[in-house]
This record gives structure tokens, sequence and C-alpha cells, in this order.
């Protein structure tokens, strides 16, 4: 199984696909470092025993985060960095980040900013995690005003993906990480894309070889493009196709009614809406995006949502520079365009037929 390398200024390191990798998680820790791991009671629950086989004996601290969208706040960070100046935490200890894209992306927050800085090992435990949310450094937490709008870059020693961890994956989520994924075709591999269009069946009864391929090529991508751009000043923008519609969503919503998965897949669709509309893509490949969205649904309903509301919220997004929002369009599958100064009425059509 494949091992892709991440090279950013900060460090490079290894995001290795493997079937039992989480089972050797010792292979991969310093020598020396106290361990933290940062997880859920209920990631623990399920697969905590994984983990306990992988760190063979290491003495480790479990920290509990509260888990879900809502409580991925700032509050929760603050109390773990007190458990673990109280456990004999210091600046030569490690931290573990073991569940979905929330933990990773909070146990990573912590370990940029406990005592300025100490590694984290990242461990997804959901297919979302595994294929975006714990390759490429982002870390943070929500505020009510929006998503992620504090955090860090803080890259990961290394991340540690083991499709055999999906086995026991709830549908709801697992269907969540196929359209990152479907987003990771569209944006930049129309192979994959097309792999996913004609393997459905395989691909939703989660059969080894097709699991493990839709991972290891969205990685192979992710790491290609945070190489290629750490910090999200040019190619990383394409990751956030779907997103910036999508984070509106999820907070229009309270962060309560969708997977984040669930919102990229209906921001997806405004986007090609948008694309379509603003003449980037033709009608007949948006046609062909927005068949495949659909059919690695059915996603949360709708309804009682407003297009003026989240068209107010996007341009609020932290993505807004200098007060001009720019979106990630399609031109064609495989290929997407940065875009900016498009009409507000553009921009509500294409919510409101996405809404539709
Ligand atoms: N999830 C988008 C990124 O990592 O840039």
């Amino acid at each position: 199984m494949p091992t892709y390398r991440v090279e950013t200024p900060p460090h490079s390191y290894s995001a290795v696909v493997e079937r039992g990798v989480a089972g050797r998680t010792a292979e991969y820790l310093p020598a020396q470092s106290k361990i933290f791991v940062v997880t859920t009671e209920d990631v623990w629950r399920h697969q905590g025993h994984t983990l306990e086989q992988g760190l063979a004996g290491r003495a480790h601290e479990l920290l509990y985060l509260p888990g879900g969208e809502e409580n991925k706040r700032l509050a929760p960070i603050e109390a773990l960095a007190e458990q673990m100046t109280e456990r004999g935490g210091d600046r030569s200890s490690l931290v573990v980040g073991f569940g979905g894209g929330i933990v990773n992306d909070m146990a990573g927050f912590l370990a940029a900013i406990f005592m300025r800085g100490i590694p984290v090992i990242q461990i997804p435990t959901t297919l979302l995690a595994q294929v975006d949310a714990a390759v490429g450094g982002k870390t943070g937490v929500n505020l009510v005003s929006g998503k992620n709008l504090i955090g860090s870059f803080h890259q990961p020693l290394a991340v540690l993906i083991d499709p055999a961890m999906l086995e026991t994956l709830p549908e709801r989520e697992y269907r969540a990480g196929l359209w990152e994924i479907l987003k990771s075709g569209i944006i930049r591999d129309a192979a994959l894309f097309h792999y996913l269009q004609r393997h459905r069946a395989d691909v939703l009864a989660r059969k080894p070889d097709a699991v493990d391929r839709i991972i290891a090529d969205s990685v192979r991508i992710k790491a290609e493009v945070v190489s290629a751009d750490e910090k999200e000043g040019g190619l990383r923008r394409i990751l956030n196709f779907g997103h910036t519609f999508g984070h509106a969503l999820e907070a229009e919503t309270e962060y309560r009614r969708f997977l984040h998965g669930e919102a990229v897949a209906w921001g997806m669709r405004a986007a090609i809406y948008l694309g379509e509309r603003s003449g980037h893509a033709s009608a007949e490949q948006c046609v062909e995006m927005l068949d495949a969205i659909r059919e690695y649904g059915p996603g949360p309903p709708l309804d009682g949502i407003a297009a003026g509301n989240l068209l107010a919220r996007l341009v609020r997004d932290k993505k807004a520079v200098q007060g001009s929002v720019h979106f990630v369009l399609p031109v064609r599958i495989g290929e997407v365009t940065i875009v900016s100064g498009i009409p507000e009425r553009t921009v509500l059509d294409a919510i409101q037929s996405a809404l539709a």
C-alpha cells in the first residue's frame, strides 16, 4: 500500500495508506515523548483497542473531546491544555489525534498552541478525515460567526490512514466521506471521478479494493496540492470546491443538521450551478457532475433554509478578500478555476437551484 510524501516548508512527512497501520503506531512515535491521545469517548469505545495495540505498551494519557461540530470551539481546547499540564505535559510531549475530522482539527490545534507548539501524529478514523482533514496541517475551531475561523497551520509528524478502520463506520459518515472523494475527482482527477461513477456499487459495499483505491487517490491528490501550496496562497484553494457554500450551510443550520461532507455535497452542487451559469463549464459536464453527487446521496433535507441567508453568510466567509468572494468553479471534470466578481444575483440563482 502506498505512502505519499507531503513536502512543506516546516517539514516533510509521510501520509501512509495501509490496512493495519494504526495497529503499528509505535513505529512512528519518537522515542522519548510523553504521549497524549486526543479522542472522543465514542471513538475510543469503538476503536480504542486498535490504537492500544498500536501503541505496543508505550505509556499514554487519554484526553477526551466532547465531539460534534457544535462543540468544535475554543473552550474544550483550553480544558485539554489544562489537563495536559496537570498530567505532566511539557515541550517534549506529543499529541496523537485519534478520531474524525473534528478531532484531527482540534488535536492539531491543541498541539499547535500547547507550549507554543508540540508535534502531532494524526490517525483519522472516518473516511472524510482520512481523505482530507487529517492531511495538510489545517487545524482550528469554529466561531459562532463561522467555521474554522480560529486556527493555524501545524503540519503533523505523520498521518496514519488505516482503511480497515472504516468497516464499522456508520453509513451516513461513510457517504459523507465519499462526497469529499468525489470532490478530489472533480477538482483534479477525471479518472478518479469516472471510477466513482462506474464502481459505485463496490464503493458503497465497501469492497476493500475499491475503498483502498479511492482513498489512496485522494490522499495522493491532497499531498500533491499541499506540497505545492502549504498555506493556501494559490493552488490549495481548489480544495475548497463546495466548501464556501457548504460552510455557509453548516453555519446557517448551527452545525447541527449536516455532517461536513453532506454540506460539501450540497456546496458542490451550488458551485456547479454557478459554474454553468457564469459560463465556465458546459451544461453537459455539469449534469454529469450533479448526477454523480446525487447518486452518492441522499443527504439531509434542505427545507426551511433561506437562500438569501446563505448568500449573506458567504459574503462574511473568511474567504472573502477585500469584500469579494472567491469561488472555486468547475471548468470540466478534473479541472476547476478560481473566480471572483460574480454578480450576487447569479450567486443567489445558483443557491436557489441547489436548494430546490
Ligand atoms: N480541506 C481543505 C484543505 O485542507 O485545504
